[in-house]
């Protein structure tokens, strides 16, 4: 049984950013000028990230996302996934990416135990796409993806970020392209994170509109569906899409809150909405052992808070949404 916080809610779930560099710049959550970033020499190695990794098995967690940043900018991401695949207790090794390096990677990222992916796609069109990624090339991610699907990632979830006036036009056309792929679904609506993620608020859509839209035209039926994270799951029709909707403003799903997130440098961050808390950094380099380890993150737990204040205070969170992956 994982660990609980101090509001009784066990924390199972890992969100481990490998790297806050990215390929792309999706206005959103990276602004171009951004120069920000952390030094390589803060960057955790392969084992020092499983030592850390093995310290959150202990303490209960059992699923483990890589993140960015775009995790596949590392060049040593396969032997990360090696490490941490085989750490005792670490039951799911997961991956959210762009997608647009998978085509060469997918199969040896399989091989080294990451069983599934999430990938962000928001348009269909390349130029929309290439708009909101700051020249990013639709084709290398749909290339990514079937190379993702022929090494059997199972299941392939495609994020899509929902901005009003720049692409909830395409919710349709994206439920047709995942439908014929065997894809999963997920709308998401746009979080005031950093300057790009404020940016974004302009466009904000409540996905409630989206969902009303689907149900009209499809018919949705509530559904399950493997997974960690905040997304509520409906079938499509009789079909076997499954779409999901992730709502951290119009319905916010912290009561349910099951993770925490740790950057590439070690500080540990207890809510997407707060700073860091803990830095693992000089416990890790300074010689600490698992039980001084497991001992400070189980301290830190407790100090989770209970939600986000995306509302009341969308100015507060500075860094970009990159520097954490979501
Ligand atoms: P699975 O459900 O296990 O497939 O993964 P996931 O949905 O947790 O992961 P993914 O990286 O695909 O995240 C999808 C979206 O959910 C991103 O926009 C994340 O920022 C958002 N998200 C994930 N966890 C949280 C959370 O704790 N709080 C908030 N506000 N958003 C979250
Ligand atoms: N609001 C909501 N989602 C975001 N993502 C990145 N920035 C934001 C934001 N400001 C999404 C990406 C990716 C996921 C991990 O987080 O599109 O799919
Ligand atoms: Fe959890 Fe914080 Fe996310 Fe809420 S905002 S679901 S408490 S991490």
């Amino acid at each position: 049984m994982a660990v609980t916080d101090a509001f009784g809610r066990p924390i199972s779930y890992l969100r481990l950013s490998v790297t806050d560099r990215c390929d792309l710049r999706c206005f959103y959550c990276l602004p171009r000028d951004y120069r920000g970033f952390r030094p390589p020499a803060s960057w955790l190695t392969p084992s020092e990230l499983a030592q850390a990794v093995a310290a959150f098995a202990e303490l209960g967690v059992r699923h483990v996302r890589l993140t960015g940043g775009e995790p596949l900018v590392r060049s040593d991401l396969a032997t990360i996934a090696r490490h941490l695949s085989a750490l005792p207790g670490i039951e799911e090794l997961s991956l959210s990416t762009n997608a647009a390096r998978l085509e060469s990677q997918a199969a040896a990222l399989r091989a080294a135990g990451i069983c599934r992916i999430n990938a962000s796609l928001d348009s269909l069109d390349p130029a929309t796409f290439a708009r909101i990624t700051g020249g990013g090339d639709l084709n290398a991610v749909l290339r990514g993806l079937e190379a993702a699907r022929q090494a059997a990632m199972e299941p392939i979830k495609i994020n899509m970020v929902m901005m009003r006036g720049i692409n909830d036009h395409e919710a349709e056309t994206m439920v047709e392209f995942c439908l014929e792929r065997g894809f999963t679904l997920r709308f998401i609506e746009t979080m005031p994170i950093g300057s790009g993620g404020r940016e974004a608020l302009n466009h904000y859509l409540d996905l409630e509109e989206i969902r009303q839209r689907l149900d009209r035209r499809f018919g949705l039926h509530p559904a399950a569906m493997r997974g960690s994270g905040p997304a509520r799951y409906y079938q499509v029709g009789d079909s076997s899409l499954v779409v999901g909707f992730i709502t951290p403003l119009s319905q916010h799903f912290c009561a349910s809150c099951n993770r925490v997130r740790m950057a590439v440098d070690g500080r540990l961050f207890l809510c997407l909405g707060e700073e860091a808390d803990l830095d693992l950094n000089p416990l890790l380099r300074g010689g600490a052992d698992q039980q001084q380890l497991v001992a400070a993150i189980h301290a830190a737990l407790q100090r989770k808070p209970e939600r986000h204040d995306f509302h009341q205070a969308p100015e507060r969170i500075i860094r970009p949404m990159s520097a954490l992956g979501g």
